[in-house]
């Protein structure tokens, strides 16, 4: 397993729409692993392949708040077959949004069918964090980030604030 550096925001990558696995196969699982790995050591609980890089539609979960134990989670094609009118709201960060945390709202509850790490076809029913966290790494293989829901001004506040950091930093 190997531990890749996360992509943020601004950056044309992160707005790329990503294209399906045809077949999880030893190239998918190795990339699985290694965005596990790599969102582990960033203290995530979620990381979508495009936030590495790689268009591919795959994301990696682990919401177990429990230390010392991991719940991995892989989904690879996600689609949400079911979303619950009522709203939720959380207060939202991304590992490509570095230190920025603003409130959504999102359906409370959705049904996400999928491919597992073994390539299995899985339906999940999803709530709370889990509901959200699943709409908000899917959003990644749209290009969208949390940061799009906010109004324009507060967005552009957000980006402007990463890009200067972006420029200050010499990263040797
Ligand atoms: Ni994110």
């Amino acid at each position: 397993m190997a531990i890749k550096t996360i992509i943020t925001e601004p950056n044309k990558l992160l707005r790329q729409v990503s294209q399906p696995v045809d077949q999880v196969g030893n190239y998918e699982q190795k990339l699985m692993d290694d965005m596990l790995e790599t969102m582990y050591a960033a203290n995530g609980i979620g990381l979508a392949a495009i936030q590495i890089g790689i268009p591919k539609r795959i994301i990696v979960m682990d919401i177990c708040k429990e230390e010392n134990k991991k719940e991995p989670k892989y989904f690879v094609n996600p689609v949400i077959k079911n979303k619950d009118p009522l709203k939720a709201t959380y207060e939202e960060g991304c590992l490509s949004v570095p230190n920025q945390f603003a409130e959504i709202d999102r359906p409370s509850k959705c049904e996400v069918e999928y491919l597992d790490y073994n390539g299995k076809k899985q339906l999940l029913k999803a709530d709370g964090l889990l509901a959200t966290c699943i709409q908000h790494e899917m959003d990644h293989l749209e290009g969208i980030l949390f940061i799009d829901y906010l109004s324009k001004l507060k967005r552009s506040m957000i980006v402007k604030k990463l890009s200067k950091l972006k420029s200050n930093t010499a990263i040797l």
